[in-house]
C-alpha cells in the first residue's frame, strides 16, 4: 500500500493541529476509591496527542512514548476535564505533543492537574517511520517551546541507554 502521508512543501504551524478535548469524568472512569482512573487520563492524553499528530503530517501515526504522567491530585466523579494539546517539536519522522490536562469548575476556573508529552511517529503504508512536515513557529513561545523539544530529545537519547 502506497504511503497514506502526504508531502507538505511549507511545513504546518502550531495553530492548524492544535486540539482542545471535553471530557465528562463517569463511573466508568473511576478507581476502585471513586477517583478518576490514572490509566483512563493516559488514554484521553493518547487520544489527543495523537489526533494532534494526524493533523499535522496527514497521516498514519503510532505512539512511541509519554513523559512525565504524574498526577498532581485527584478528579472527582462529575468533574469536567479540558484536555489541551499543541505540537511542541519536530525531527525527521517524530512528533512532540504536549498535553495540559485540567479540571474546569462550574465558574469557568481552569486548575493545572497534568502535562504530558508525547512523542508520535508518522508511519509509511508499511508501517515504517516517515518524514514529518517542518513545524512553522510563529510566536516566541512556540520557538521556546521547540528550543525545550530539543533539549528533551536530547535528555531522551540519554535515558534510552539505561532502560
Ligand atoms: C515507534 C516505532 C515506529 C519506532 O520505530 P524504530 O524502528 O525505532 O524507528 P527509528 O529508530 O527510525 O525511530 C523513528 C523515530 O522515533 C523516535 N523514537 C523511537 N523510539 C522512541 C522512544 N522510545 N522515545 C522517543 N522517541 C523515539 C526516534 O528518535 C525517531 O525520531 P526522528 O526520526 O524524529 O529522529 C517502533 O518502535 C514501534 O512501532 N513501536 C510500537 C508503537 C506502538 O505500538 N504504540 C502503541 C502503544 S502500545
Amino acid at each position: 500500500m502506497a504511503s497514506e502521508n502526504k508531502p507538505h512543501p511549507r511545513g504546518k504551524t502550531v495553530a492548524e493541529s492544535e486540539t482542545v478535548q471535553f471530557q465528562v469524568v463517569m463511573p466508568p472512569h473511576l478507581n476502585g476509591y471513586g477517583k478518576l482512573f490514572g490509566g483512563q487520563l493516559a488514554v484521553w492524553i493518547d487520544t489527543v496527542a495523537g489526533i494532534v499528530a494526524r493533523r499535522h503530517c496527514g497521516g498514519k501515526i503510532t505512539t512511541a512514548a509519554i513523559d512525565n504522567l504524574r498526577f498532581h491530585e485527584p478528579v472527582a466523579q462529575n468533574e469536567m476535564l479540558v484536555l489541551h494539546g499543541r505540537m511542541t517539536h519536530v525531527g525527521r519522522t517524530s512528533m512532540e505533543v504536549r498535553v495540559e490536562s485540567r479540571v474546569e469548575d462550574s465558574s469557568g476556573n481552569r486548575r493545572l492537574i497534568n502535562t504530558a508529552f508525547v512523542i508520535q511517529v508518522a508511519l509509511d503504508g508499511n508501517d515504517r517511520p516517515t518524514p514529518v512536515p517542518p513545524l512553522i513557529l510563529e510566536t516566541d513561545e512556540e520557538r521556546e517551546a521547540f528550543a525545550r523539544g530539543e533539549k528533551r530529545r536530547r535528555f531522551r537519547k540519554l535515558q534510552n541507554a539505561y532502560f
